[in-house]
């Protein structure tokens, strides 16, 4: 995700610098959500001045800037402290996400100052996916807007245990008890509609200072705590974290030598001694923890929040990936799973698509199903959707390629909250929170078959293959193949041509040709191709298959060396000269929709083990090259 730093914040040896210098005090993350009209620039401006965390030569930029700009009086303009040297008051809105450090006698903050315009869900998510704390601002005069509600949810959504809501710009009411508490009332009603249970207002105007760091006179009615002391005081996420049954990801194996074997990783809950007895997750294997080790020394007890490496008792397997948890209270496993997301991307979700989902330190390959409904943020209605677009959150169920260790994100962030990764770009897509898991996981399990994958195989005295044909409608896939499978029929080979044709009108006649739809249909088609090797086939299909995202799925279903990719490379004009079935003709003229060169994508193989040009080459010919070279490639067991 991308992360910010503005030319106005502090440079990172500062930070680094600033930070030693405050490493014994705990650190408080917390998100402002609101505007720059409701005042947030002005209030992050009052928090780090009274703070004393502004550089000399900041301040004086600064006292020379509101002179100029003219501000009430002689006061010195906050916000122009944290926007004035951007640009964002030209462009009135907060892009990205900018963090700033800050720190008091008691406590040091980082502060991720996220936008509050609507299309920026995205980046409110990725600023406040750590954070301990948000500040939803209130203009004092506008009351609970829409962008507060939207505020609040997400905020909500992804987990912030603390929200504060500012009621800003007091002094523009007259510091007026009634309106106070008029806008509390009305957004306690709202936030208990979301599960908020808690929040603390605090009537504020960061402009004149008043209840920032300490209760001001102007609001005798108010009880307390000021802004900055409720910062200071407010539980922190890992100190509740710790009070949870031991938790670690295991990020690496150190193994420096063959007397040391030890896993390193950051302790996401609860915390560890060693003789302490710990289960190894997925596989469940049992051992005690020998050593605490660290840079600084061996430790006698570590927490939630520290990076350790721990020494166990016994040889057990433990990789990058697995999970070390009390052993008797260890977290699930499962591979379905229903979920909250947060889509990022402009390309919007593809249902069946397989992903990376990053969740941990574990990664696998996940589908996401058709959303159950998407939320509209603004008015928390639950809207009925094929799919999610940059910016939507939805409910949808997920599926993962193995089982996973996982906790609901209410209880773990660290272990139920994840990232969807798109397979061939590497960009991240999405976001998403594990609510639980389907109960029919737990209930399915693969069944161990006695005749299996070998025992077919060895009786047909053939290895199983899969010749997977790709290209477009017309290109010659249905007819290559077939020569290819008379060829191997001759040769006494056991063999079955799965055509997409035919398949369509049976297994998959609930499809049809949208994107979502012909996903659907490869990914059945490559499990029925994969159940057809286990008995031991050489199976081949004739699909179009124009999404190279699918065609890598049912490689990677396949054991090694056992997928041939099959590029029947017919150029779009020939195919379309010569079409065979008259398609093309309709599509032109708009009778059939989505076909695919002309109205839908084909993605050409980049590296087939096989291409034909079939411009150069003749369907007998084509078929003769590819027995012989997949002979070629066989030739032991063929
Ligand atoms: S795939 O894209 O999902 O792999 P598949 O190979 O099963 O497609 O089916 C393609 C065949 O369906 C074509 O050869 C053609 O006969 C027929 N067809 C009907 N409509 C379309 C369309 N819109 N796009 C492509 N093929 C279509």
């Amino acid at each position: 995700m991308t992360v910010s730093y503005r030319p106005d914040a502090l440079i990172a040896s500062d930070i680094s610098a600033y930070l030693a210098q405050h490493q014994n005090k705990s650190l408080l993350r917390f998100i402002t959500c609101g505007s720059v009209d409701d005042g947030k620039s002005t209030l992050i401006g009052r928090l780090l001045y009274d703070s004393k965390m502004i550089f000399e030569d900041q301040l004086a930029a600064l006292e020379a800037d509101s002179r100029r700009v003219g501000t009430q009086g002689q006061e010195i303009d906050f916000a122009l402290l944290v926007d004035g040297l951007a640009a964002e008051r030209e462009q009135g809105i907060t892009i990205d996400v900018a963090y700033r450090f800050f720190a008091t006698e008691k406590r040091k903050f980082i502060v991720a100052d996220t936008p509050g315009h609507e299309q920026y869900t995205r980046n409110m998510v990725t600023g406040a996916s750590t954070a301990d704390l948000a500040v939803i601002l209130i203009d004092a005069r506008k009351g609970v807007l829409t962008q507060t509600r939207r505020h609040s949810y997400l905020a909500h959504l992804i987990g912030i245990r603390h929200i504060v809501l500012a009621v800003n710009k007091m002094d523009l009411v007259g510091y007026d008890q009634a309106v106070f508490d008029a806008i509390v009332a009305e957004y306690r009603e709202f936030a208990a509609s979301i599960g908020i249970a808690d929040f603390t207002a605090i009537p504020l105007s960061g402009f004149r200072g008043d209840n920032i760091t300490a209760l001001s006179d102007n609001t005798p009615w108010f009880a307390g705590p000021a802004l900055m002391p409720h910062l200071e005081t407010v539980e922190l996420d890992v100190d509740a974290d710790r009070a949870r049954p031991f938790r670690m990801p295991v990020q690496w194996v150190n193994r420096p030598n063959l007397d040391f074997r030890g896993f390193s990783g950051l302790i996401a809950a609860g915390s560890v001694t060693p003789g302490d007895k710990v289960r190894i997750l997925p596989s469940g294997r049992t051992t005690s923890v020998t050593r605490i080790v660290t840079l600084g020394g061996d430790l006698t007890e570590a927490g939630a929040g520290q990076s350790v490496t721990l020494t166990l008792a016994d040889e057990v397997d433990c990789s990058r990936g697995d999970l070390i948890a009390t052993a008797d209270a260890p977290p699930q496993v499962a591979d379905q799973f229903q979920a909250t997301i947060v889509w990022m991307d402009q390309e919007e979700l593809l249902p069946g698509r397989a992903y990376w989902l990053k969740i941990g330190s574990q990664t696998v390959s996940a589908t996401v199903q058709q959303p159950r409904h998407a939320i509209d943020v603004n008015t928390l209605a639950e809207l009925s959707v094929r799919t999610l677009g940059l910016n939507d959150i939805g409910v949808a169920e997920v599926y993962t390629d193995r089982g996973i260790v996982f906790e609901a994100y209410e209880d773990s962030h660290a272990l139920g909250g994840f990232i969807l990764i798109d397979k061939i770009t590497n960009a991240t897509v999405g976001a998403g929170m594990l609510n639980f898991s389907l109960r029919r996981a737990q209930n399915v399990h693969w069944q161990a078959t006695e005749i299996n994958r070998e025992a077919h195989a060895r009786q047909k005295n053939q290895s199983p293959r899969l010749l997977w044909f790709t290209g477009l409608s017309g290109s010659g896939k249905s007819t290559i193949a077939n020569l290819v499978e008379k060829r191997l029929h001759a040769l006494g080979k056991h063999s079955f041509l799965l055509d997409g044709d035919n398949v369509r009108h049976g297994l998959n006649k609930d499809l049809g040709f949208t994107d979502a739809d012909r996903i659907e249909n490869i990914r059945r088609v490559g499990e029925v191709a994969r159940l057809m090797t286990d008995a031991g086939l050489i199976v081949l299909t004739a699909f179009i298959s124009p999404f190279r995202a699918e065609r890598e799925l049912v490689r990677k279903m396949m054991p090694e060396g056992e997928f041939f990719e099959i590029f029947v490379d017919t150029p779009l004009d020939e195919a379309e000269r010569r079409d065979v079935k008259g398609l093309y003709r309709k599509a032109r003229s708009g009778e059939i929709a989505n076909f695919t060169g002309i109205t839908s994508p084909y993605e050409a193989p980049v590296n087939p083990e096989i291409r034909i040009d079939t411009t150069r080459t003749s369907p007998e010919a084509a078929a003769e090259l590819i027995v012989e070279q997949i002979m070629g490639v066989w030739s032991p067991t063929l």
